[in-house]
This record gives structure tokens, C-alpha cells and sequence, in this order.
């Protein structure tokens, strides 16, 4: 057994009601003086309410000014904002857009350097306040992991930040944050979950931990996004999907993702497809690339989805579990081909050299993939 470390936000809170003990643990954390960092989604849906009915009035500061899909110029604009300040704490409430940048934010509010400099690896060196998360989709898991994922516009690629700073102090996760989430943010990030967890439990480095959490990730989220996706209010398939959502969050942040978010990263940089869309219109084919070398795993994907299998051979599973793939992106009406997105045949090769570039990802890979089948893999998503 490979030596493995588990890291995750200090302290998970989960279940209805659970944003009411933000107060507690605010004051726990000494903060006096926290800055809500939202978006306008969320702000007009009634859910930042939530969270600042529990807040002193005139105690604390909210920027609803984060964008989907955060390019760098928007953390800058947001440290401008709130320094001098006197801000002692960072409460993030969204999806993985406002989250990525609450966390990007707290660990640059105390530093002058560029935040590009952050980019890759353990290159941010502290950070001086407290954080704690609250999604409100289900989602990204960023409430639980170590990575922040940014647009960078000069080479037209997201780009993610790694650094142990990034884990917050304290996730809270509520299934009643999720309900105002429009059906189409709903199928996007219920998919990239979905997508969190088989490619944990695809990675070379899943372990015993992350191979439980993935596997719960999968009999939750299966069965409860296309009902979430069809029926906001359905409390239920909220839950399911805001703990299976935590579940693959904590499996993939310790495991890694793997192809299908390689190969969508370009198409994020270059035309803005959502991260959930573009893993979404990759992952029948990545997933049918990496079956050549994962047939055993797929038949414990195939039992977590309890799909009723017709025939006994491996070969029949796994074409069953593309199958359902495959049907869960249509019932969730996520076009299932570039070509729907205006994505130009002729760029498949340039996308292909990208991908082929996001070693960090592809590395977790349960295939090695050349360039040229990369190529194929996008010819294929055509
Ligand atoms: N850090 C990580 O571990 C990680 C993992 C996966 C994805 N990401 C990143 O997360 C981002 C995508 O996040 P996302 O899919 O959660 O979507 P998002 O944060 O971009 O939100 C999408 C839209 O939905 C709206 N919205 C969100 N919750 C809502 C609610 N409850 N009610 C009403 N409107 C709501 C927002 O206002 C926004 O307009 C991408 O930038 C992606 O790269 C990060
Ligand atoms: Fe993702």
C-alpha cells in the first residue's frame, strides 16, 4: 500500500438547518468582522439570506460581484475592494465560481505579490484568516478541497492553484443553500460530482478512503440528479445531491482527477463552456478510453448505480455503464456533442496539444494517453 495523507476542510457540518451554526463557529474562530463573497445568482435567490439572517447586522461586509468561471482580474478587483477594511474572515457562499475565488482571496488579502504567481503547486506561502464555505450547488466539493481554478486569459486556459491554505477551516453543507439553483446549474454541477467520483475511483492514487467515499458518492448522486434536475423543491434529491456532491469532493480531492477534466479544461480557456458542461460532453468518451484498463472498477460503478445488468460478461457491464453515462447527460439535457457548443472541427488538434499539457490531471489517469489519442477522444465527442 502507497503512503496516502487525507486532507479536508477541518470541520464538516452537514444537514437541514446547518447554516445556523455559522454564529458558533464564527465566534469560535474570532472573527468579528467576516466579508461574504457571493455572486448576484445567489444574492437575488434568496440563499446569501440565509446565511446573513445569521449575522449581526452592520457586522459584516458582502462583494456579490464574482462572475461564473473567475478569470484573475476579478480576485484583484475583490482584494482592492476589501482592503483596509478591517475584514478578519472570509465566509464563501456559491458554487465553485464564488468559492474558488473566497479561498484564492483569503490567502491573497495579507500579500502584495501577483495572484498568477499562485498558480500550480505550493506556491502560496500562508494564510492570514479564517474561511469557512457554504455551497450552494452540488456541486464542485471545492468546500472541501485544496485547489482553486481560475481563467487565466492570456493563454486561454483555467488554471488551477494547489496549496493546503485553500482548505477551509469550516464547510457547511445544506441541502436548503441548493434548492433556488436554476435546473441548468443544477445538471451542470450534478454531473461534474458525478464525474468527481468516477474519476476518483478511476485515479492511480484512489485509496481505500477515497474508494468508499466514491463509491457513496455514486449510489447518491446516480439516482438523485436526474430527480433534483426535474424538481428543484425536491428536498430529498437536494440532500442526496449536496452530500454525495461532499462525498466526491473529499474523494477527488485527496484521489485527482483524471482525462475527462483534462480535456475539459481547454474547452473552458478557449470558448467558456461551463466546467460542468464541457466535463459533461467528455466524459462518455474519456470513460470509454479509460474501460480498456479499468474493466474490474466498472463493475463496482455499475453496482453503486445498481444498474440491472442483462448478460454476465465484464464487456456487457462495462458497455452498460457507458450506457447509463450516457443517458444520465441526456436526461439531464446537456448536449452531448462540441459540435452543439460552435466548437470548430478544425481546432480539435490545438485542443488536443492543451489537454495533452495538463499533466497535473493526466497523470491520475488509469490510462496513459498520447496526443494523438486525445485527438481521437475529442474527434469522437465531435
Ligand atoms: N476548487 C475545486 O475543487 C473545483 C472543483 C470543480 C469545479 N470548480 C470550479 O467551479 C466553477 C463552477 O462552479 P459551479 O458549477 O458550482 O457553478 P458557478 O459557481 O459558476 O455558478 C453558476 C451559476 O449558478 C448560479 N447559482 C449557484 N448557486 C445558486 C443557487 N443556489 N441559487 C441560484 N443561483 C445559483 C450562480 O449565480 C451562477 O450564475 C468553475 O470555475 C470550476 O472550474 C472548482
Ligand atoms: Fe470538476
Amino acid at each position: 500500500m502507497q503512503i496516502a495523507y487525507f486532507k479536508s476542510a477541518k470541520k464538516l457540518i452537514t444537514g437541514n438547518g446547518a447554516v445556523s451554526t455559522l454564529k458558533d463557529e464564527l465566534s469560535r474562530l474570532g472573527v468579528k468582522r467576516p466579508a461574504v463573497i457571493t455572486d448576484k445568482g445567489v444574492s437575488r435567490s434568496g440563499g446569501l439570506s440565509l446565511v446573513t439572517d445569521q449575522l449581526q447586522p452592520n457586522s459584516f461586509l458582502v462583494y456579490d460581484d464574482i462572475p461564473p468561471e473567475p478569470e484573475i482580474s476579478v480576485i484583484e478587483n475583490c482584494v482592492a475592494e476589501l482592503r483596509g477594511k478591517d475584514v478578519d474572515g472570509i465566509i464563501a457562499v456559491g458554487g465553485g465560481s464564488a468559492m474558488d475565488s473566497a479561498k484564492v482571496l483569503a490567502v491573497s488579502m495579507g500579500h502584495n505579490g501577483k495572484i498568477s504567481a499562485l498558480f500550480g503547486e505550493n506556491n502560496v506561502s500562508s494564510r492570514d484568516i479564517p474561511l469557512i464555505a457554504i455551497p450552494t450547488t452540488a456541486g464542485t466539493g471545492s468546500e472541501v478541497t485544496n485547489i482553486a481554478i481560475l481563467s487565466d486569459p492570456e493563454d486561454q486556459l483555467k488554471k488551477g492553484i494547489v496549496s493546503e491554505y485553500l482548505l477551509p477551516d469550516v464547510a457547511i453543507v445544506a441541502a436548503e443553500m441548493t434548492v433556488s439553483c436554476p435546473a441548468n446549474v443544477t445538471a451542470a454541477s450534478g454531473i461534474d460530482a458525478l464525474v468527481h467520483a468516477l474519476e476518483a475511483y478511476l485515479s492511480v492514487n484512489a485509496s481505500a478512503i477515497t474508494d468508499a467515499l466514491a463509491i457513496k458518492a455514486v449510489t447518491m448522486i446516480y439516482p438523485a440528479l436526474p430527480k433534483a434536475f426535474a424538481n428543484g423543491k425536491d428536498l430529498e434529491a437536494r440532500e442526496n445531491m449536496a452530500t454525495g456532491s461532499l462525498l466526491a469532493g473529499l474523494a477527488f480531492g485527496n484521489a485527482g482527477v483524471g482525462a475527462v477534466h483534462a480535456l475539459a479544461y481547454p474547452l473552458g480557456g478557449r470558448y467558456h463552456l461551463s466546467h460542468g458542461m464541457s466535463n459533461a460532453v467528455m466524459l462518455p468518451h474519456v470513460m470509454k478510453a479509460n474501460a480498456e484498463v479499468s474493466r474490474e472498477r466498472f463493475v463496482d460503478i455499475a453496482s453503486a448505480m445498481k444498474l440491472e445488468i442483462q448478460g454476465h460478461s465484464t464487456e456487457d457491464i462495462v458497455a452498460q455503464v457507458l450506457d447509463a453515462i450516457e443517458k444520465i447527460c441526456r436526461d439531464v439535457e446537456i448536449p452531448a456533442t462540441l459540435k452543439h457548443f460552435g466548437i470548430p472541427e478544425q481546432d480539435i488538434q490545438t485542443l488536443a496539444v492543451e489537454a495533452s499539457k495538463v499533466t497535473r490531471l493526466l497523470r491520475n489517469n488509469p490510462r496513459k494517453l498520447t496526443v494523438d489519442e486525445i485527438e481521437e477522444i475529442y474527434r469522437q465527442a465531435f
